[in-house]
């Protein structure tokens, strides 16, 4: 039986990505393609509970062929493309702007935004077919100048959250919706590895500062973040495309129980309290 929704799920391995894959499994009865840099256990189980329902997709998103192979196998296996969740990410060097090496904000700005213009690119002429929706991970960073060392990420984001209003000016006409959702501070490998200082530029002094803004604010499970984007994947009004919101902006359709209970964050004041 093919499925109503077939959708297109990068940094599928990670915390994020493996919930969004899951969700889309478990829950909203779609087929997916998911493709990472590697393997994760949460991946390798769902392609054992859902054979038939997913293909998996290895190798390193900077590669155009990963992203052509990715919608090629959703239109072979599946029969079309309804939706890409456009996730992969790293957080990259985390040096001040004038110690920033060159070469390593270049290779991260690869992953980060570059491989969505691949993506989309293989993309876009398969979700005209469908009408289809994709969702890009965002972050709070890009909207705000939150700490020292952040340039790179911020960057980044700030030019996915670009890239989304761009998407949706131009396919607009062609029934193709895009939105940008930021999963808040989300209990990740990515937030664990900002935590122990362990990152490229980012050590044990930046990591305490770190902690101190960490202690501030809830943090989004996976399996939160992870279902608005599953959800507003398949289900997102085009009305929406070219927003930029939150991973609980009323206008997503989330399901009841997963919406947050408290008041939504400041991140500027949570970052300017705990010293930047
Ligand atoms: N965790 C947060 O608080 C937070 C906040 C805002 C945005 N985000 C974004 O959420 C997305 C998911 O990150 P996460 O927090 O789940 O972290 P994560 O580290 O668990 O997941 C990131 C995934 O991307 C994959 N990836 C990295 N480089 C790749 C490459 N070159 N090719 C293919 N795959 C690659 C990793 O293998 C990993 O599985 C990222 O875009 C991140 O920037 C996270």
């Amino acid at each position: 039986m093919t499925s109503q929704h077939v959708v297109l799920v990068t940094g599928a391995s990670g915390d994020i990505g493996r919930e969004t894959v899951r969700i889309l499994l478990e829950e909203l009865g779609a087929s997916v393609v998911a493709t990472d840099i590697v393997l994760g256990a949460a991946l390798d189980g769902h392609q054992k509970k859902y054979p038939g329902r997913l293909e998996v997709v290895i190798g390193d998103i900077v590669d155009p062929t990963i992203s052509e192979k990715s919608v090629a196998l959703a239109v072979q296996k599946f029969g079309k493309l309804t939706g890409v969740c456009l996730n992969a990410g790293v957080f990259g060097p985390g040096y001040p702007i004038d110690d920033a090496p060159v070469d390593k904000w270049e290779q991260a700005f690869r992953i980060n935004v570059l491989s969505h213009l691949h993506t989309l690119k293989y993309a876009l002429p398969e979700l005209r077919k469908t009408k289809g929706r994709i969702t890009s991970t965002t972050s709070a960073a890009g909207a705000e100048a939150l700490f020292k060392r952040w340039g790179f990420y911020g960057v980044s984001k700030a030019a996915v959250g670009f890239l989304v209003k761009q998407v949706a000016l131009e396919e607009r006409e062609n029934g193709v919706t895009a939105i940008g959702i930021s999963p808040g501070l989300c209990d990740t490998q990515m937030v664990a590895g900002l935590l122990k200082g362990n990152q490229d530029g980012w050590g044990e002094k930046e990591a305490a500062k770190y902690h101190d803004f960490v202690s501030k604010i809830e943090l989004t499970s996976p399996t939160v973040a992870g279902n608005a984007y599953a959800q507003a994947v398949t289900k997102a009004d085009p009305g929406l495309s070219g927003l930029l919101v939150e991973y609980d902006d009323p206008r997503l359709p989330i399901a009841e129980h997963l919406k947050r209970k408290s008041a939504a964050v400041d991140y500027t004041k949570a970052s300017a309290e705990a010293g930047k």
